[in-house]
Parts: structure tokens; C-alpha cells; sequence
């Protein structure tokens, strides 16, 4: 695994996302989701674990979760569970400071 950055620091994530915002992330050939959830960020499979619905245009909750459009099922962006366990789990990061103060995942 190595040390992606997606941001040089948390100011200029906050910056480029607004608070429930869900953008696409192109990393080595495949399409990732990253949202913002107030000053949180999470990197998580763009398809959803049910059937594969995308996940890029689906609401982000009132709490940190993310709910496919298709069926409604309710995945935690804090470990990618989904609510009632009718799926495996989404696999998520939540992005982490360095020593340099940027924002990176492990991938
Ligand atoms: S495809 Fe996402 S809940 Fe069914």
C-alpha cells in the first residue's frame, strides 16, 4: 500500500468541497467517490455493494452515510456498513492528515 494525497492540507479540501458534496476520482484506471461531510472526507467505491448502482449522484444523509438511489440502502461512511446488514460493506477511507498536515488515503 502506498500514501495517496488527494489534498495538500485540510484548508484547501474545505475549499474545493461544500459540506455533503460527492465528487468522481479517477486513481489507476478505476472511479472512486470522495464526499465531504462537514470537515471529514471519505474515499469510498463508486459502485454500490448491493447491485452496483452508482454511487456518484446518491445523497449523502444527515449523518455521515451514503444512500444508493436505487434500492435505499444506507451505507456508514464510517466503516461502510450497511444499516441493516442486507449487504457487505462499502469499502471506505476517511482521509487522514500526514506529517505535512495534507490529506491522504492508503492505496
Ligand atoms: S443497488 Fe444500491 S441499494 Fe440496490
Amino acid at each position: 500500500m502506498k500514501e495517496i494525497i488527494l489534498f495538500d492540507s485540510v484548508e484547501e479540501a474545505i475549499k474545493m468541497m461544500v459540506h455533503r458534496e460527492t465528487k468522481r476520482v479517477k486513481l489507476e484506471g478505476n472511479t472512486y467517490a470522495l464526499t465531504r461531510f462537514n470537515n471529514d472526507f471519505y474515499f469510498y467505491e463508486a459502485l454500490c455493494p448491493h447491485q452496483q448502482y452508482s454511487l456518484l449522484q446518491d445523497q449523502i444523509g444527515i449523518q455521515p452515510e451514503v444512500i444508493c438511489g436505487w434500492h435505499g440502502y444506507r451505507f456508514s461512511l464510517e466503516g461502510g456498513e450497511e444499516f441493516d446488514k442486507r449487504c457487505r460493506n462499502l469499502k471506505v477511507q476517511k482521509l487522514q492528515l500526514n506529517n505535512k498536515s495534507a490529506l491522504f488515503i492508503q492505496f
